[in-house]
């Protein structure tokens, strides 16, 4: 079904050709040293941390690095709107690239979707993935462990555990998982310009909606076989699309680049392998927190535009303005105390903002905790004796993303 909307070539009823370059004053914040935000955001969180970026398209912007502001501005419960609707006619985007979902939607149909997605998320439905999780781990070390040579950790564990979780939890056939990752993973990379992102995003929404039609004959036992059983008349073809598309690139990739990066800080540092492979499960869990809160591999939150006049943290922020709040500034903001540049997998948990704040917060942050808790542990258990197949600086990292990664990740097992 998604060879349809594949393969990349010629788009297919979406003309973005007039986003095809991002400048530079737009797109550094999106990029690193390594695993580190580059220093300009450290400078503006000291300085500024609400800041001016300038970008093009006759937007005005600002860039949030501290982590109490962000949090100002992520909690802030009227004022900004997330809508689609406001990128709609700048810089060629149409109505017809939304993805629907609820990262771009406003209340009150944010609260409703949002409603009928947050049951399938509590532990209790959750717990019936659990034995899924460990089994899907268990498979791709087997799988590794057959390979002679250096092995991609990236393309052969990272991607692979978050693909079929989210394969199984919305009921999406494993087939076509390829595929699908390949969306996910342009959906997300603006190095190229903002053409690929929305080409993507209009492909997978396009593969939905065949996935769904599907689902509406003969409901299966995932997330949309669910919601078309208990809801099926409140929800249309096109916003249920949007949901799974939202879980879909929501969960893939951010949970994909946590497992690569995450399995990065673990190699240049011994203590932390030995940590998690010998640690309780409170160890294990301390460890994750503090690696999602020092990564952030999302960067920046979904663009909140300002919908009247306000004041934050002293800065005054008018109607129409565009708000960017850097997750992984915020995150190393000194005021959470301590030296959040490093890695300390012994820290008390800080508060943090990787999964964002206020109404728009993850959905899914306890999904991934569970697959972050059962392939971190089990990757060290099982190859204690893992380390770089290339030198630390030939490391490929996505060069602007929002979901921040690798492009792969060589290692060698023993
Ligand atoms: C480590 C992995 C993950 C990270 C770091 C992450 C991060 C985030 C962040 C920062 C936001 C809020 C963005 C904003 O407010 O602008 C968000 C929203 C969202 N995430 Fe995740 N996420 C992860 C995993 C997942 C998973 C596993 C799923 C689903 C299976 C998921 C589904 C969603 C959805 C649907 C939203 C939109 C929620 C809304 O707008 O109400 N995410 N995520």
């Amino acid at each position: 079904m998604a060879r349809r909307y594949l393969p990349w070539g010629p788009r297919t009823g979406v003309d973005v050709s007039d986003l095809s370059f991002l400048p530079d004053s737009v797109l550094w914040p999106l990029r690193r040293d390594g695993l580190d935000p580059v220093a300009e955001v450290g400078r503006r969180r000291a300085q500024e941390p609400i800041s001016r970026l300038p970008v093009p398209f006759g937007v005005r912007a600002w860039l949030v690095t501290g982590y109490e502001e962000a949090r100002a501005v992520l909690g802030k419960v009227d004022g900004f709107s997330n809508d689609f609707g406001n990128l709609v006619g700048s810089a060629g985007v149409g109505a017809q690239h939304n993805p629907g979902g609820l990262g771009f939607a406003d209340p009150p149909v944010h609260t409703r979707l949002r409603r009928l997605l947050t049951p399938e998320f509590t532990m209790r439905r959750l717990s019936r993935l659990a034995p899924r999780i460990d089994a899907i781990v268990a498979e791709r070390l087997d799988a590794m462990a057959r390979i002679d040579g250096p092995v991609d950790l990236w393309r052969e564990f990272a991607l692979p555990i978050p693909s079929l979780t989210i394969c199984e939890l919305l009921g999406v056939p494993y087939s076509e998982r390829d595929d699908f990752q390949r969306l996910s993973t342009a959906r997300f990379d603006l190095g190229g310009g903002a053409g690929t992102p929305l080409g993507a995003m209009s492909q997978s929404v396009s593969y939905l909606l065949d996935l769904v039609a599907q689902q509406r004959r003969s409901p299966g036992d995932g997330l949309l076989g669910a919601l078309i059983r208990e809801h099926g008349d409140a929800i249309d073809d096109r916003e249920l699309a949007g949901l799974a598309d939202g879980v879909l690139t929501g969960g893939l990739e951010t949970t994909a680049s946590m497992l690569a990066l995450g399995a990065l800080v673990i190699l240049r540092d011994p203590t932390a392998a030995e940590l998690l492979a010998g640690g309780d499960g409170e160890m294990v869990n301390r460890f994750v927190e503090e690696l999602l809160r020092h990564l952030s591999v999302v960067q920046v939150a979904f663009p909140r535009f300002a919908t009247r006049d306000m004041e934050i943290a002293g800065v005054t922020i008018a109607a129409g303005d565009v708000v960017l709040c850097s997750l992984s500034g915020a995150n190393r903001d000194p005021v959470l105390g301590g030296d959040l540049e490093k890695v300390d997998p012994t820290r008390p948990p800080r508060p943090h903002l990787a999964f964002g704040h206020g109404f728009h917060r993850c959905v899914g942050a306890e999904l991934a905790r569970m697959e972050l808790r059962t392939a971190y542990p089990a990757l060290v258990r099982r190859f204690p004796g893992m380390r770089l197949a290339v030198a630390p600086g030939q490391v490929s990292y996505r060069k602007a993303s929002i979901v921040y990664g690798v492009d792969s990740l060589p290692v060698l097992l023993s």
